[in-house]
């Protein structure tokens, strides 16, 4: 397994000994640069990133994709429960996170893009392999037609009997996904009042009564609705 401990050349660059702070610094510095595509100024807590981990089954043969993978603190924590590197696949948006992800953990497939293209990232084989996504994409700053797309193409990878991990930095109760419109059912599995800022966990499958989009719908591409930030 990837010892996630040993410098990357960037931390050793940066001349900083210890790996969590050289990731700390880099969110920093990306939140300062991208603040609402990061959505918060620090990584993930380990206790954060060990409850996440426990949520997804590390065990069986389904890929897991993980949507924002940022410096790498949810990767770790699977990885450490367990998950065989070769089925996690990450897609994070921004170039120097993207960096920063390939060398600290070589042997996992990191991909460089937008969430909301996974159909033109992920080819098709891969895709019809992943059965759990977990994804930390500052939902509540996404518009929600960006939204629908991301949550269709999950469902088109995972099929019907796939979850969809979501973890918020909120305290609401409510769903960050507005689970009528976008044909999810949901329930929250936890919070963690100890991240700064706190977090809220929700657990998604599709409704069975949701009638699948078509092309025209705009399942393939987030169209004119995406994000307002893109890598820079
Ligand atoms: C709140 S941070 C979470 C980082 C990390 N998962 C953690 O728990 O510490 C959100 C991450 O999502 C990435 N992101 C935001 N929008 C994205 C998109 N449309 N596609 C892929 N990644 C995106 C950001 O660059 C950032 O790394």
């Amino acid at each position: 397994m990837h010892n996630w401990v040993t410098a990357t050349p960037e931390m050793r660059r940066n001349g900083l000994a210890s790996p969590a702070a050289v990731s700390a610094a880099l969110f920093l510095r990306q939140w300062i640069a991208h603040p609402r595509r990061m959505g918060g100024m620090m990584p993930s807590s380990p206790a954060l990133a060990r409850l996440i981990a426990r949520l997804v089954v590390v065990g069986g043969d389904g890929a897991v994709l993980e949507l924002g993978p940022g410096t790498g603190a949810l990767t770790a924590a699977l990885l450490e429960a367990g998950l065989a590197e070769e089925r996690l696949i990450l897609v994070e948006i921004d170039d120097r996170l993207h960096d920063h992800l390939r060398h600290r953990f070589p042997g996992v497939e990191v991909l460089h893009g937008d969430a909301a293209s996974l159909t033109d990232l992920i080819p098709a084989g891969r895709r019809q392999q992943i059965s759990t996504v977990v994804s930390s994409l500052p939902m509540l700053c996404i518009p929600a037609a960006v939204q629908r797309v991301i949550v269709d193409q999950c469902f088109a990878a995972t099929g019907p009997k796939g979850r969809l991990i979501q973890y918020t930095y909120s305290l609401s109760r409510r769903s960050p996904l507005d689970q009528r419109r976008l044909g999810l059912r949901g329930r929250r599995v936890g919070w963690i009042l100890g991240n700064l800022p706190p977090v809220t966990v929700w657990r998604y499958r599709r409704a069975t009564d949701f009638t699948p989009p078509t092309a025209r719908d705009g399942a393939r591409g987030p169209g004119r609705d995406r994000p307002r930030s893109r890598a820079g």
